[in-house]
């Protein structure tokens, strides 16, 4: 990396060198590697801090202010002034020890410009910005100085001045939970309040027309922009709150009724970074790794003690209501509430456990999450979480030995399942001690859960309090060479690069939605949506693979709303280094043998070589080729929304001069995700990368294929 220090004195020159300069010396601009998006930055009149983006001959973010407002202290907005300022460029690569691509290529230009406020206490603020060709971020770095040492933060005020009335896919500023179905509006139609108290969300709270991010938007002349942020660190999740009259959004920080601000530093510190990716099609924010590119190295050293993996669970049983979690069978928690009477009907029993187990063996899945395994489960009453959960002692039908013997024995890997019930309180005491039981048992990854509100009352799943306890998590876990999957989780901002035991995360609206949900589901543009928004964050633990879609045995009113081959293709366009199989063993039988669909979940990769995204539109298709580590094998994943399509497929990215035998699992004729969702088709050819195919996607439907070199 090369970082150069400047003097005002010398500033002009220098940036007439390697950034541009702009009217007086308070004004500079930085551009990415190829020079296609220019930041510009400057001091207003009363010297208040002001930044604008341009991609190609576009202004896409208009003038734009930055602020704090601080607990017992001044606002940091006026009177500020250059003292120096450094610029640098940066190419390197790096390796991911898992994930979409092997290869990262972080290729950047920056500029860090060092504020001073003209007043009394000189209070110092740097603005340090980094320019990708894929986008921009940036972030407030606080340094140490002799007037501030501390500050409590009550508002950031960081603007996002948008230059028109963009299409907007976007879930409401919920400062609990990002459970939500994804809206598509005018910029100038957001109305997040409109969502608040959903039946089926036991936490949520939205006191602002707000929205989360990952938000994406689509401009007029067909730009893509997505506003998020990286490397949340010791500091309040941002949401972004909309001005339609201004087409404006200003970041509004999560708070804490117990801090009594948002965020309460000793500096020095730096906040997170700012994101906006900028693609020309939809599906460069996809294949974008800046959100990874803005965080941290790899602090934890090696992390072989995970290995990217398929599971199959005791889960959506307990979703659907066949069997529960707690062992007297008293509560439906499919449903969350005091439910069926009549025996126990525990999910987490020995000889359930080795039925999965057996499953498992038999059909290439090497993971088995097993929920419900611990007591706890009967107590978990709203008000009065605190030390409910104990998670060393399982409950007396399941031998946690012999699952674990027989499992070993079975070449099947168990995950572990921490749900606090939001009482992190209670898990942080028991820590050290669940984490060294998993290790003395062989068990190198955990799911963890928060459902609920967050105990003590007053904090929020997505502030600065959570986000440090879910920090912890991660710290504690890396020294304890642990894996962890967070379910009701802080969102994803590429801290998987720097805590690569960070494998995957919910955090969006999962497949569990479609077992219980009283407002008919995830829609079929739910995934067509969230690759676009919720998947630029980070990988996602969605659970996909159910075969039976009705599951009317269980509930006549809810199934999936999609066909079984959009389930399939899953695998692919969701990226997760985890994928559950999540379908009770018995689904993935027919007629007495293993159905021949459930192949494709045998064989697909769950590591990548490198992945290309083929073509796509927010919300209503996206198709996704990824090419396995070490087998060199392709897969291909398509999804549509409730609108039927004929894909055109190509193979360019297949190896000069070599045949590849190819399996298509695709939509039935009739297929259709309510109508007729369990119609597929299975088709074997031979591929080279001259080939083309015409893809039929039904209603709701997709396809998937192998593709798996000729030896
Ligand atoms: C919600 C999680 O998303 C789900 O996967 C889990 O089964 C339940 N909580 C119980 O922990
Ligand atoms: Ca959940």
């Amino acid at each position: 990396m090369k970082t150069l220090k400047i003097n005002l004195s010398t500033l002009f020159i220098l940036l007439l060198i390697t950034i541009g300069c702009k009217k007086a010396e308070t004004n500079f601009t930085v551009h990415s590697p190829n020079t296609n998006i220019l930041v510009e930055f400057a001091l207003s009149e009363s010297g208040q801090p002001y930044y604008t983006v341009h991609h190609k001959e576009t202004l896409v973010i208009d003038t734009s202010f930055m602020s704090f407002d601080f607990k017992d202290l001044p606002p940091l907005k006026n009177n500020l002034k250059v003292i120096n300022f450094t610029i640098g460029s940066t190419d390197e690569t790096w390796t991911m020890p898992w994930g979409e691509q092997l290869e990262v290529r972080n290729n950047f230009n920056e500029l860090t410009v060092n504020l001073e406020e003209q007043s009394e206490e000189k209070r110092l603020l740097s603005i340090h910005f980094k320019v990708y060709d894929d986008g921009i971020g940036f972030r407030y770095e606080f340094p140490a100085q002799d007037h501030l040492k501390e500050v409590l933060i009550t508002d950031e005020n960081t603007q996002f001045n948008l230059t028109g009335d963009h299409t907007v896919w976007w879930i409401p500023g919920d400062w609990d939970i990002y459970e939500h179905v994804y809206n598509e509006t005018k910029f100038s139609e957001i109305d997040a309040l409109s969502k608040q108290n959903h039946p089926n969300l036991s936490a949520t709270y939205i006191p602002e027309n707000a929205v989360n991010t990952p938000v994406t938007m689509k401009t007029d002349a067909g730009l893509y922009l997505s506003f998020h942020e990286a490397d949340l660190t010791n500091y309040a999740g941002m949401t972004l709150k909309v001005d339609h009259a201004n087409l404006g959004m200003v970041s509004e920080l999560v708070g804490s009724e117990r801090l009594g601000g948002k965020a309460k530093l000793t500096l020095p510190f730096n906040t997170p970074w700012r994101t906006i990716q900028i693609g020309e099609k939809a599906g460069d924010l996809i294949e974008s790794k800046l959100i990874l590119n803005l965080n941290d190295p790899n602090q934890i050293g090696e992390v072989d003690y995970f290995t990217p993996m398929k599971y199959v669970g005791i889960w959506w049983e307990m979703h659907i209501g066949k069997s529960t979690w707690d062992m007297e069978g008293s509560q439906d928690m499919s449903t969350w509430m005091e439910g069926k009477e009549g025996g126990s009907r525990h999910g987490a029993t020995t000889e359930n456990a080795k039925k999965y187990i057996d499953f498992a063996a038999q059909n290439g899945i090497k993971g088995l999450l097993v929920e419900g395994w611990n007591t706890g489960w009967d107590k978990w009453i709203d008000n009065d979480r605190e030390g409910v959960f104990d998670f060393m002692t399982p409950y007396a039908d399941y031998n946690f030995e012999e699952v674990r013997d027989y499992a070993k024995a079975h070449g099947v890997e168990i995950i572990m399942h921490h749900e606090t019930s939001a009482a992190p309180l209670t898990y942080e005491k028991q820590m050290e001690e669940a984490y060294n039981f998993m290790k003395a048992n062989g068990i190198n990854s955990v799911k963890t859960g928060y459902v609920g509100k967050i105990i003590p009352r007053g904090e929020y799943h997505h502030g600065q309090w959570m986000v440090n306890h879910y920090h912890k998590v991660l710290v504690e876990t890396a020294k304890k060479k642990i894996a962890v999957n967070a379910h009701e989780p802080i969102k994803a901002t590429g801290k998987r690069r720097t805590f690569p035991n960070a494998i995957a995360r919910e955090g969006l609206r999962g497949q569990e939605f479609n077992a219980w949900a009283t407002d008919g589901g995830n829609p079929p543009s739910h995934l067509p949506t969230v690759a676009f928004t919720r998947m630029l964050a980070g990988p996602i633990d969605f659970t996909p693979g159910v075969f039976n879609i009705k599951f009317n045995e269980y509930k006549a009113n809810n199934q999936i709303n999609t066909t079984l081959a959009h389930q399939l293709a899953l695998y692919v366009v969701i990226y997760s280094p985890i994928q559950m199989a999540c379908d009770l063993p018995e689904h993935y039988m027919l007629n007495g043998k293993i159905h021949p669909a459930f192949q494709f979940i045998t064989d697909v990769g769950v590591d990548w070589q490198q992945t290309r995204v083929l073509d796509g539109e927010v919300g209503d298709f996206v198709i996704i080729a990824r090419q396995e580590r070490e087998s060199g094998n392709w897969f291909v994943g398509g999804i549509t929304d409730e609108n039927e399509r004929i894909q055109t497929l190509t193979f360019e990215f297949l190896d000069d001069g070599k045949t590849y035998n190819a399996t298509i699992y695709k939509d039935g004729p009739n297929a259709h995700w309510d109508k007729n969702p369990e119609a597929y088709e299975i088709e074997n050819l031979e591929l080279t990368k001259a080939s083309s195919l015409d893809i039929p996607l039904a209603s709701g439907g997709g396809f998937a294929i192998s593709i798996i070199q000729k030896k």
